[in-house]
């Protein structure tokens, strides 16, 4: 599935990217500047006048101190800049004290009650210490329907505008709106980056049975799950899995999204997954100076490759399924394999023999649907 990197595409691309990006911190630095110099000088109508005025993309940072001047702005402005101040709202309110933030993507086909959706939020309530971090969840929808589904379940609901996309169907792997939709993602994941947030991206099909924060690197830009780990943490060979990352934001971070989102264009037809692990080699990453880690699945198992020990597993993937009946029929056992290794007594637990039922209904040909 990878593909030998372009040399003539690969110097061209990474410049426009580096030139959009730093086109972006410039318009929101000026942005930034303008709106602090007319808060010093200038009185209030003026302001809101400036501030609505403001250029698109452009962050506010004092929303909050300001609430009723914002709760009219967002009757006036236009939907998408609206889209943007919720955003920050959501992220404000969901994020850690070092403003991280966990984020999964829903659509239609993933909200209804009993499917993906449920069994994801489920598996915090019944994992080791993962209750809390519900509270910095932001389910981000791509759809109407997912949205309404999502505020009757969780209080962080983010509704990404996908213009005139309908992303609501199960989409078969790797057809067009399957591939439209990953990619939308990886911009929207950006755009959190760009705001400041660091973030855990997971899939609403990876099941969390412990916290994962201690099982990360310090000091590490990204970090991303594998369907398969070769057994050291910073060998390229490791492939990846874009369904669960922790990415801390700063400049690398940025500028790698960025090149990885316009990397799409030299590799028609691929998912960001398959793309990241063709331009995990690329050179260019190296001088952005990004740091890069693999997951052990040891920690961040999945179907391709199970967490075996049920005393260390944080995270289980149903990966390697295609077809939603059959993904969500292994979830759910999987979900009762927990739950039962859970009501052992601490000495049977220790003893380690708890072993995992599934995949059953899960493989990568969809023969099962
Ligand atoms: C892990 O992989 C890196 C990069 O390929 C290599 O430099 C390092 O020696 C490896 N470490 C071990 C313990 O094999
Ligand atoms: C799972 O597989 C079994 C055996 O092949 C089949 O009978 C059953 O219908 C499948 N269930 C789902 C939900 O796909």
């Amino acid at each position: 599935m990878v593909m030998p990197p372009s040399k003539a595409l690969m110097t061209s691309a990474p410049s426009a990217a580096r030139q959009r990006a730093l086109r972006r911190h410039a318009l929101r630095r000026s942005a930034a500047a303008f709106v602090l110099a007319t808060l010093v000088a200038l009185p209030l109508a003026v302001l809101y006048r400036a501030a609505v005025s403001r250029p698109p993309g452009a962050s506010w940072g004092w929303e909050t101190s300001l609430p009723s001047l914002v709760a009219s702005e967002e009757e006036e402005e236009g939907a998408e800049d609206s889209e943007d101040i919720k955003l920050e709202r959501v992220l404000k309110k969901a994020s850690t004290g070092d403003n991280t933030v966990i984020l999964t993507t829903l659509n239609a086909a993933w909200a209804s009650p009993g499917s993906v959706i449920d069994l994801f939020i489920d598996s915090f309530h019944s994992g080791v210490r993962t209750n809390s971090l519900l509270k910095h969840l932001v389910i981000v929808a791509f759809d109407q329907k997912a949205y309404e589904q999502c505020v009757k379940i969780h209080c962080y609901c983010f509704a990404l505008g996908t213009e005139g996309v309908d992303f609501s169907e199960a989409k078969r792997f790797l057809t067009a709106g399957y591939l439209e939709m990953m990619w939308r993602r990886l911009d929207f994941l950006r755009l959190v980056l760009e705001k400041g947030y660091n973030f855990i991206f997971s899939d609403a099909d990876i099941m969390w049975f412990r916290n994962p924060f201690p099982h990360f690197y310090p000091d590490v830009d990204f970090q991303i799950a594998c369907d398969h780990y070769v057994g050291n943490a910073t060998d390229l060979r490791n492939i990846a899995n874009g369904g669960f990352s922790y990415v801390k934001s700063n400049e690398r971070s940025i500028e790698f999204y960025s090149f990885w989102y316009s990397s799409r264009l030299r590799y028609p037809g691929y998912h960001d997954q398959d793309v990241f692990n063709a331009i995990k080699h690329d050179p260019y990453i190296v001088g952005i100076g990004l740091t890069i880690k693999f997951l052990s699945t040891k920690y961040f198992g999945g179907f391709c490759e199970p967490s075996r020990d049920l005393n260390k597993v944080c995270t289980m993937h149903a990966n390697c399924c295609i077809g939603l009946r059959s993904k969500i029929h292994d979830l759910r056992i999987m979900m009762e394999d927990w739950k039962s290794y859970l009501s052992l007594p601490p000495n049977l637990k220790r003893l380690q023999t708890s072993a995992w039922r599934v995949p059953q209904n899960c493989s990568l040909s969809s023969s099962h649907r």
